[in-house]
């Protein structure tokens, strides 16, 4: 099972889109562990984009992630980091596929509405960054047997 972070960046939450993304995630059969709505402090900005930094829209990017509140959540799933990037998009609008959140509600990579981790490692990572121990909830649901194969 894996684990993935998934932001709805404040681009997302002041066009209302939380809904919109986590029904989808939700239509998609992933399983919610963690939420919380918060206002994005610069240090943990600049910790979760850590790896932008020196490249010339990391400015920018930390300003846009702080500007506003955004959902943090976290959500598992087989094969979840896939599954959610796919359901995002590619990071340029205009390159994803359509049906994506990112193709059906944005058109600039400065404003992409969202955030998902890239990698089993990075879930792990960015997971434990943005969420406590005990705000991760452990829990089955019914429909779990009918959407995963195993678990
Ligand atoms: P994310 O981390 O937000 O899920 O997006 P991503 O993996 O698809 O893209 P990444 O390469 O990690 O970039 C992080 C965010 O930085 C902004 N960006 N701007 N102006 C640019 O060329 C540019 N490139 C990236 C986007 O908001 C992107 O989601
Ligand atoms: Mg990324």
């Amino acid at each position: 099972m894996e684990r993935t972070l998934v932001l709805v960046k404040p681009d997302g939450v002041q066009r209302g889109l939380i809904g919109e993304v986590i029904g989808r995630l939700e239509n998609r059969g992933l399983r919610l562990v963690a939420a919380k709505f918060i206002q994005v402090s610069q240090e943990l900005a600049e910790t979760h984009y850590a790896i932008h930094k020196g490249k010339p829209f990391y400015n920018g990017l930390i300003e846009y992630i702080t500007s506003a509140p955004v959902m943090a959540m976290a959500w598992e799933g087989p094969n979840a980091v896939a599954a959610i990037r796919q359901t995002m998009g590619a990071t340029r609008p205009t390159e994803a596929a359509p049906g994506s959140i990112r193709h059906d509600f944005a058109l600039e990579v400065g404003r992409n509405l969202t955030h998902a981790s890239d990698s089993v490692e990075n879930g792990e990572i960015e997971v434990a960054l943005w969420f406590s121990p005990a705000e991760l909830v452990d829990w089955k649901r019914d429909s779990d047997r009918w959407i995963f194969e195993k678990g």
